[in-house]
């Protein structure tokens, strides 16, 4: 589960990785991923005392990535196929940010996003009653402006910087844009997902489509 999100950031080509995990986790990461010689990217490492949110853990990330775009992947989610034609369109849209939606069956277990023709209109985190089935997976790309949109947030109510809220800003801006996750996607942050995740690679051969093996 660990090397997925690597093996998909070098893929897409993003090299220069910074890692974010918790105090009680860090050093068994560090030991595991060391420099990132072995995975052709280098690594820096920032802890985040407390579980305060993914735009909290985000927002450690500001010095290292300067005005550079970046992308962000949960280290949970798993895809069957690679990222690379999510990057490669941010990058051809130049600016703002970029989401990615898959059709799920459980859609309140995530963040949903509301859609007309064109665009993605609201996210929801966790809707009791989701507007539709696309839950908003855990890759995000963004322009140098998501540091200043994380200045300006506010807790949520279960005391979290919400991903969603920094998302939802760039829907304000009109400048949030969309791909379809190609192939198969899982979190895996439930027992009933991790095992999804697992018999989902386990029948790929743990190979990502469209990367080498
Ligand atoms: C987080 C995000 C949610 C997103 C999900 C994808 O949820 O808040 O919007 O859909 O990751 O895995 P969490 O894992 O914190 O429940």
């Amino acid at each position: 589960m660990i090397f997925h999100p690597v093996r998909q950031m070098v893929h897409a080509g993003v090299t220069d990785i910074l890692v974010v995990t918790s105090t009680e986790h860090m050093g068994e990461v560090v030991q595991l991923l060391g420099s990132g010689r072995d995975f052709e990217c280098a690594f820096t490492y920032r802890v985040q005392e407390e579980a305060s949110g993914i735009a909290h853990a985000l927002a450690l990330g500001e010095d290292f990535a300067g005005a550079s775009p970046i992308l962000v992947l949960l280290g949970d989610n798993i895809f069957t196929h690679s990222i690379l034609p999510f990057t490669a369109h941010f990058l051809d849209q130049g600016s703002g940010a970029r989401v990615l939606l898959k059709a799920v069956g459980k859609p309140q277990r995530y963040g949903v996003a509301a859609l007309d023709e064109h665009q993605v209109i609201e996210i929801e985190e966790k809707p009791s009653q989701p507007k539709t089935p696309y839950a908003v997976v855990g890759a995000y790309c963004y322009d140098s402006q998501v540091w200043k949109i994380i200045a300006g947030l506010e807790p949520s109510l279960r005391g979290e910087y919400e991903i969603t809220a920094v998302n939802n800003e760039y829907i304000r801006r009109r400048a949030l844009h969309y791909d379809i996750v190609e192939g198969d996607w899982t979190d895996a942050g439930t027992f009933e997902s991790l095992s999804e995740a697992n018999a989902m690679m386990l029948a790929c051969g743990n190979r990502i489509q469209g990367c080498p093996p």
